[in-house]
């Protein structure tokens, strides 16, 4: 894998832009009558209007070249089928194989059919559901469960999270489920706070089972247990675990047969989809974890099979290499409309950031262009009245995803009429902008002097032209809600294969764990750090005095 610079696409994109560079996109939807015809794109539940956008016909043609000539449709066959394309790491990357499982029946890595091993475990996921639900799993002194704490931390706890939340409406059970991610002790004080160790369950996520905060977490988790009066035997009534390290979840106390399985074929921002999805299955039940399932299979079906033009992921892909690359935007902005979707931001910038945020090449050499974007965002409307401002009149360039279901799960008198009113007008006034001549007679309609129109007008015009993607769902449910990240998966995965990068590892985040590990031991001895520069020996000895 090379630089894309090179392709005939990428150099032919780059003249492009002057013509671009000469229209809006309000003048060509006036020279394209059927634009949003053309520009809507259906999938899995989820309908892309992408008409708002710096892009012509030409534009959208030679987008899907530059797709095809970075080989998108081998490289994605590559990875559906298993081959190791996290090179890094010798790995095949198969989250796809976690929702596929109820529509094929085989396929085969390395001699193992893994959809066997995925249907046994969401076996053992209904079965540990059912236990939960019914009440037959009861803690040491005999009590139901009443609470599940789900430890983990990064891929093992914002995808779960999240859904977690997206679904509330969904929620089946009685059992709460609650997250402890950061090794910060007032995120665990405050949470294990509200509960009781006769009926609280605690499920140690962790596919390494190695990570510092979750073992902390982990740990601090079973003190509690022990010294609130829970007994060291019957520590496997409260404590399962989600890992491929069984042995060191073995060390830690909990039963082999409550250990559910992770494999190296997933990876952690990926990994809501498997036994790491087990709180989301708690709160919401399996038949709703199936269906979260079945979406990012449709998701995933329509990556495979739709025409590049049509292809969801393919079109949001390629639109944010064109802002990227060729507009040098340096951020995307994911703005839901919806209550119960405003932590997705946050999944979906550890999912991209994690796997896009590389300066290497797959053959190591240092990358010429930018690649990954900062993924921000929140919750329309509250953004509005904050960073919109940005949105409208800044200097930066930010395309921004809108995304709203048409109908609501909590009708209370016409918010959700005005909910949607302020999604779609959010986007039409990132197009369509405000003149000067407009904010001239806007003032003088309201009475404003010669002066003050003269002072007050050039402040008020937007500059418009501001692309944005909206994305459309009849109702936000668990299907809808897993195809939705699938496309979101699909579209990074998308971005890093045009790149030439390896969106599958995380090397970036290791030096700052190693040397996590060493400023803790000097924190915690009297080391000579005279070696170290002046503002670390300067952190470190501030924080010395203040134990002392
Ligand atoms: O530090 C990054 C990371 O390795 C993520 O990729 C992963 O999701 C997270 O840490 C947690 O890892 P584990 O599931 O092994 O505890």
């Amino acid at each position: 894998m090379t630089s894309p610079t090179h392709l005939s696409a990428w150099i032919a994109l780059s003249e492009h832009r002057k013509e671009i560079d000469a229209t809006s996109i309000q003048q060509i939807f006036s020279a394209q009558p059927d634009r949003i015809t053309k520009c809507t794109a259906v999938a899995a539940g989820w309908t892309l209007d992408f008409s708002k956008h710096r892009a012509s016909s030409k534009t959208f043609s030679l987008l899907t070249k530059l797709a095809k000539e970075a080989s998108i449709e081998s490289l994605r066959e590559k990875m559906f089928r298993g081959d190791n394309i996290n090179a890094t790491e010798n790995r095949s990357v198969l989250h796809t194989a976690l929702r596929a499982s109820h529509a094929k029946d085989s396929l085969l890595i390395d001699g193992n059919n893994v959809l066997a091993e995925v249907r046994s475990t969401l076996k053992q996921m209904e079965k540990f559901i059912w236990q939960l639900q019914s009440g037959q799993w009861r803690g040491y002194s005999n009590k139901k469960i009443t609470d599940v704490v789900s430890i983990g931390i990064g891929g093992s706890y914002l995808g779960p999270k999240v859904v977690t939340e997206a679904l509330k409406p969904y929620a089946q059970s009685t059992i709460r489920v609650h997250y402890i991610a950061n090794i910060d002790g007032s995120d665990i004080t405050e949470k294990l706070k509200k509960l009781d160790p006769e009926t609280t369950l605690f499920i140690v996520s962790s596919k390494s089972f190695g990570t510092l905060e979750t073992l902390y977490n982990a740990n601090a988790s079973r003190e509690w247990f022990l010294r609130n009066g829970g007994p060291e035997s019957s520590v496997h009534k409260h404590f399962a675990a989600v890992s491929s390290n069984v042995k060191k979840a073995v060390e830690f106390g909990i039963a082999e047969e409550n250990i559910f399985p992770m494999w190296d074929w997933v990876g952690g921002r990926y990994s809501l989809w498997s036994a790491i999805g087990l709180p989301i299955a708690v709160a919401v039940g399996m038949e709703n974890f199936r269906e979260l399932l079945k979406g990012a299979h449709e998701m995933d079906s329509h990556f495979q099979t739709a025409p590049l033009e049509e292809n969801l992921p393919v079109i949001m892909g390629t639109l944010g290499i064109w802002y990227s690359n060729f507009y040098g935007a340096q951020s995307h902005a994911l703005i839901p409309y919806d209550h119960y979707l405003r932590a997705l931001p946050a999944h979906i910038q550890q999912l991209d950031m994690e796997s896009n945020g590389k300066a290497n090449l797959q053959d190591g050499s240092a990358t010429e262009i930018d690649t990954g974007p900062i993924i921000w965002g929140g919750a329309g409307t509250n953004g509005q009245h904050a960073y919109h401002q940005l949105l409208h009149q800044g200097t930066r360039l930010v395309p921004v995803d809108f995304i709203a279901p048409l109908t609501t799960h909590n009708p209370v008198n016409d918010h959700h009429t005005q909910l949607f009113a302020n999604c779609v007008s959010q986007s039409q006034a990132l197009m369509v902008g405000k003149t000067l001549s407009q904010a001239k007679e806007e003032l003088k309609k309201s009475g404003a002097s010669a002066e003050q129109i003269e002072k007050t007008a050039p402040h008020k015009v937007i500059q418009g032209n501001r692309p944005s993607n909206t994305l459309l769902t009849d109702k936000l449910t668990p299907f809808t809600v897993g195809s939705l990240i699938a496309l979101y998966e699909h579209k990074t995965f998308v971005q890093g294969a045009i790149w030439g990068i390896n969106s599958f590892d995380q090397w970036g985040v290791e030096l700052g764990k190693e040397l996590g590990t060493d400023i803790a031991e000097r924190l915690a001895s009297n080391s000579d750090n005279s070696a170290l520069d002046p503002s670390t020996q300067n952190l470190i000895a501030a924080f010395k005095k203040a134990q002392s």
